[in-house]
């Protein structure tokens, strides 16, 4: 049997690799893996038992209860709120949580029909080295913010740019110091920045790299 074509897309919060990963998945007829929704599961099931972030042992518990309940279906608005992306990205750096969703993203991968599109911060390093094509997506710290600051008005949560921005840098400095040998923009085979590019043209790119590469 012939192995899935896998995507493997990497890159900080709000640089586009979502939507990108989401598109691409849809236009290809692969199967498409949110893997940031993972640790956001994870961390609103914390949150909801009150266990403090900084439990560590309780956290890890937690989240082997959890394990069994990945492959269901999830509401997705009450993940996108940014105090459960932040719970995610602390406890995202506990090794042992790192290694319980291992295996559920590994198997996604290697069982899709057609192929698959993973989008993550650790997709083409970890999960799945062997990609047959790696994206890494970026843009800068301030274009992020503003683009987190537009969805988060979209839905009606009415916080300033300031705040949005300070906790945007908060959160690329844990992932960036945490996650730095998980995040590697230089092993990556294609980068893209997005800082002034929009959606379509992100898509546009992605895709002509694909076409240029696929086997
Ligand atoms: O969309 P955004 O980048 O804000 O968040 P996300 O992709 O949903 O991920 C939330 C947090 O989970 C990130 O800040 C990372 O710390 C963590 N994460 C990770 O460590 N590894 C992944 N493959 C995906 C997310």
């Amino acid at each position: 049997m012939k192995k899935p074509f896998v995507i493997a897309i990497d890159g900080p919060a709000a640089s586009g690799k979502g939507s990108l990963a989401k598109k691409l998945a849809e236009y290809l007829n692969f199967d498409f893996l949110d893997t940031g929704a993972l640790y956001r599961r994870v961390a609103l099931y914390v949150l909801k038992q009150g266990i403090a972030l900084d439990n560590t042992e309780k956290i890890i518990k937690a989240a082997q209860e959890f394990q069994k309940n990945l492959s269901e279906p999830y509401d997705d608005a009450t993940l996108r709120r940014d105090n459960v992306g932040n719970a995610a990205s602390h406890i995202a750096q506990i090794p042992e949580i790192r290694q319980i969703l291992f295996d559920f993203q590994q198997n996604f991968a290697q069982n899709a029909k057609k192929g698959a599109v993973l989008d993550g911060r650790d997709i083409g390093t970890v999960i799945c080295p062997d990609a047959d094509l790696k994206l890494f997506i970026t843009a800068s710290t301030e274009k992020r913010a503003q683009r987190r600051h537009k969805e988060l008005h979209s839905r009606g949560l009415d916080v300033k740019y300031e705040a949005v921005l300070a906790e945007m840098q908060e959160r690329d400095n844990r992932d960036n110091v945490r996650l730095k040998d998980h995040m590697r923009p230089d092993i990556d085979n294609h980068l893209i920045d997005t800082s002034d590019m929009g959606p379509d043209e992100v898509f546009q790119k992605a895709l002509d790299i694909y076409n240029s590469s696929s086997r």
